[in-house]
């Protein structure tokens, strides 16, 4: 029976208590001794670079994130040059991230902590926590890497972790999974060392407890209730219930001479503030002959020549995106707001949404 179904507070629970007590311990052991894994942000105080690092990584995996910190951390070494920067500069170096919310969020909270709090990063958990674009996770890894206050983290790699050793077989992104191993998390956290900790249960689900198990290398494959029974591929569980929306995206590289029309989004969508070109959406597949008519209804142009390029889909979180691509080769120039006409061999100036840049930008002549 997995505990998971159970209320916290029942005497199976106390149970398990010291089984996850006995793992911290073992785990801070591990960590000191055998865990060789190396991180340019580990062991790092300054809550300013913690920050970074772990808005970067929730973006992206750690081996990818490294180029991206080392980016961010020599072009703005501290918070106050960040908060200074001109928005295309930090925009330009978050590309490839997607999720342009969240370099505004950074941008933002640069500014605040700059202006407001007069360039001191805050030092307790509910001032973190407030901070823009911060949540309990982020909160919890600042306050205890760079102050050692007792948070527990609570990222996939440790819901992974918990319920393998648990066996808890509640879903990980339902309201009463995340409330249960919240409380299971804080409960085995040993408090004087909690940075210690949170980076160690990370760094082992990375290492050892990862989606496919390493359980024979494991220190606590005598203890573990999923290995005991033979289920670590079956947890942790996941919910899901993520509704994709399909979007149709007919882009339109339109140019004249050695000049293309760019804008930058400014709708509340996916890349708001990022550069693409004369864009039409759709809610179905449209033909290329009904795109052009769209084209010249739109925007009064009948004199150009065209090509067709091969249509691209891709899956984004909650939505999948099918592009297509028209390459249109005006006789006149026209100024059609609020596009620009940028020169070609300048576009990568602009920052753009990774697709456009990998399937567009790059192959531009
Ligand atoms: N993922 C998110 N934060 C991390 C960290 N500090 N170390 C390793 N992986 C992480």
């Amino acid at each position: 029976m997995n505990i998971g179904n159970r209320p916290f507070s029942t005497s199976a629970h106390r149970g398990n208590i010291e089984l996850g007590k006995l793992f911290s311990r073992r785990l801070l052991f591990w960590n000191k001794k055998k865990n060789t894994r190396q991180m340019p942000w580990k062991g790092e105080k300054n809550p300013y670079k913690i920050w970074l690092s772990e808005i970067i990584l929730q973006q992206t995996r750690v081996e990818q994130g490294l180029k991206y910190y080392e980016n961010f951390i020599k072009a703005f070494p501290e918070v106050r040059a960040l908060a200074e920067a001109p928005e295309g500069k930090i925009f330009k170096l978050w590309e490839g991230l997607g999720y342009y919310s969240r370099c505004k969020n950074i941008i933002t909270t640069a500014k605040f902590i700059s202006n407001d709090l007069n360039g001191v990063f805050p030092k307790d958990f509910e001032s973190i926590l407030e901070l823009k674009g911060v949540g309990n996770y982020t909160a919890s890894a600042i306050a205890s890497f760079a102050y050692n206050l007792p948070y527990a983290v609570l990222d996939g790699n440790v819901f992974r972790v918990l319920s393998r050793i648990f066996d808890i077989e509640l879903p990980s992104d339902s309201t009463q999974g995340k409330k249960y191993f919240s409380e299971l998390a804080k409960a085995i956290l040993p408090e004087k060392k909690a940075g210690e900790y949170n980076q160690a249960i990370m760094d082992f689900g990375a290492i050892i407890c990862k989606p496919y198990p390493a359980c024979g290398i494991c220190f606590f494959n005598d203890q573990c209730k999923a290995y005991r029974q033979g289920k670590q591929d079956l947890l942790p569980v996941k919910e899901n219930k993520i509704k994709i929306r399909e979007r149709w995206l007919n882009y339109f590289v339109v140019r004249y001479r050695d000049s293309v029309l760019i804008r930058q989004r400014k709708s509340k969508d996916i890349w708001q503030q990022l550069f693409e070109f004369l864009l039409i959406e759709t809610n179905e597949k449209v033909s290329t002959k009904k795109l052009l008519k769209l084209f010249t209804r739109q925007y009064g142009i009948t004199e150009f020549d065209f090509q067709n390029s091969h249509p691209v889909t891709q899956q984004l979180s909650h939505q999948l995106i099918q592009f297509s691509f028209l390459q249109i080769q005006l006789k006149q120039k026209k100024t059609i707001s609020p596009f620009l006409w940028v020169k070609i061999s300048e576009l990568n100036k602009y920052a753009f949404p990774k697709s456009l840049q990998e399937l567009v930008v790059k192959h531009i002549k």
